[in-house]
C-alpha cells in the first residue's frame, strides 16, 4: 500500500520522506489553510513549490471553485503553474459540488471527465458512496477519495452514540458493532468511555444505514472495502486513497483490504511506528549494555 501524508505542512512532508516511507502528498485548502497560518516570510506559491519538490510522489491540490468553468479553468492554470516543478500535481476535484439539499447541480463529475480527458490526471475527492466512487471511475479519475472517517463520524451521529457533540477524532468507530447492527439484531453497543450502553430496535437500525443514498454501508472502512469490490469486478484503473483517516487501526484494515494508497495525517503515521512494548523493550536493552560492548562501539 502506498502512504501519502495528508498535510500541507512541510515540516511534516519533509520528515516522513526522510523516513523512507513517503508515496506522496495530499492538501485541501482547509489543510492549506492551516499551512498559511503559520507561512512566515515566503510566498504561498513558492511554499507550494517547495512541497513538490520534497516528494517525487504525486502532489494533490485542489481547486477553489464550485462550477464547471471555475473548476476546469483552476484547475489548468494549477497545473500549468506547478506541474514543471517536478512532474507531479495531480488535481483533486469534488465529485459533486451542490452545497445544501436540492441545490443540484453535476458540475464536479462533468470536470473530472473533461480534465482527464485532457490528460490532467484527477483526484476525485469527498466521495462518499460506492456510486459516486463508481461514477468518478467512469469519468476518468485518476484516483478517488472517499473519506472514511467524516462516513464513521455521520453514522454515529446517527446512531445517537455522540450526544449532539462530534466524536473524539482519534476514537476508533467499532464497525464490528454496527456490523452486527446491519444484519438487523438487536445491539447492545458498546460500554465505553464516550460510547456508553445503549439498545436499538430493528427498525432504528434500518433506518442509521440507509442514508445518503446508499443503503447498506456501515462504517467508513466498509465503504472502502465496498469501492475496492466494484473498481476489482470492473477493472477500472482508478486507484483508491483512502482519505480522512483518523486512526492506525483505519490504516491497517485498509492494508489487510489490499488498498491502493491511504492518505494519513502525520500524527497517525508517527502512531504506527510507535509501540509501548517496543518502548519497554527499547529501555530494557539500554539498561542491559555493558562497558565492554560499549567498547567493541567505538571508532
Ligand atoms: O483527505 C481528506 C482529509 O483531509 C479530511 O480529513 O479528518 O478532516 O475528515 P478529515
Amino acid at each position: 500500500m502506498k502512504i501519502f501524508v495528508d498535510t500541507a505542512m512541510i515540516d511534516e512532508i519533509k520528515e516522513a520522506e526522510s523516513w523512507g516511507i513517503l508515496d506522496g502528498v495530499t492538501t485541501n485548502p482547509s489543510l492549506i489553510k492551516k499551512a498559511v497560518d503559520k507561512l512566515e516570510g515566503v510566498s504561498l506559491e513558492d511554499y507550494i513549490q517547495d512541497i513538490l519538490r520534497t516528494t517525487d510522489g504525486p502532489v494533490s491540490l485542489e481547486v477553489a471553485g464550485s462550477t464547471y468553468g471555475d473548476m476546469v479553468s483552476e484547475a489548468k492554470i494549477l497545473y500549468k503553474k506547478f506541474n514543471p516543478i517536478n512532474d507531479n500535481v495531480v488535481i483533486k476535484i469534488p465529485v459533486n459540488t451542490c452545497m445544501k439539499d436540492g441545490d443540484d447541480n453535476f458540475e464536479g463529475i462533468k470536470a473530472v471527465k473533461t480534465l482527464s480527458e485532457t490528460g490532467i490526471p484527477v483526484n476525485c475527492t469527498l466521495v462518499m458512496s460506492s456510486n459516486q466512487a463508481l461514477m468518478a471511475a467512469k469519468a476518468g479519475a485518476a484516483y478517488v477519495s472517499p473519506f472514511l472517517g467524516r462516513i464513521d463520524d455521520h453514522i454515529r451521529k446517527n446512531m445517537g452514540l455522540t450526544g449532539g457533540k462530534d466524536y473524539p477524532k482519534g476514537n476508533h468507530y467499532p464497525e464490528e458493532l454496527a456490523e452486527r447492527a446491519r444484519e438487523y439484531k438487536l445491539v447492545e453497543l458498546m460500554e465505553g468511555k464516550d460510547v456508553g450502553s445503549m439498545i436499538y430496535r430493528d427498525h432504528d437500525i434500518m433506518n442509521i444505514f440507509d442514508w445518503g443514498n446508499d443503503a447498506g454501508i456501515y462504517s467508513g472502512v466498509d465503504l472502502i472495502w465496498s469501492i475496492k469490490q466494484i473498481y476489482d469486478s470492473y477493472s477500472f484503473e482508478t486507484q483508491i486513497i483512502a482519505a480522512s483517516i483518523r486512526t492506525a487501526r483505519q490504516v491497517r484494515l485498509c492494508a489487510e483490504m489490499g488498498v491502493d494508497i491511504a492518505t494519513i495525517p502525520f500524527n497517525v503515521i508517527e502512531d504506527m511506528i510507535i509501540h509501548y512494548k517496543t518502548s519497554e523493550g527499547m529501555k530494557a536493552f539500554c539498561e542491559d549494555v555493558v562497558p565492554e560492548y560499549m567498547n567493541i562501539l567505538k571508532l
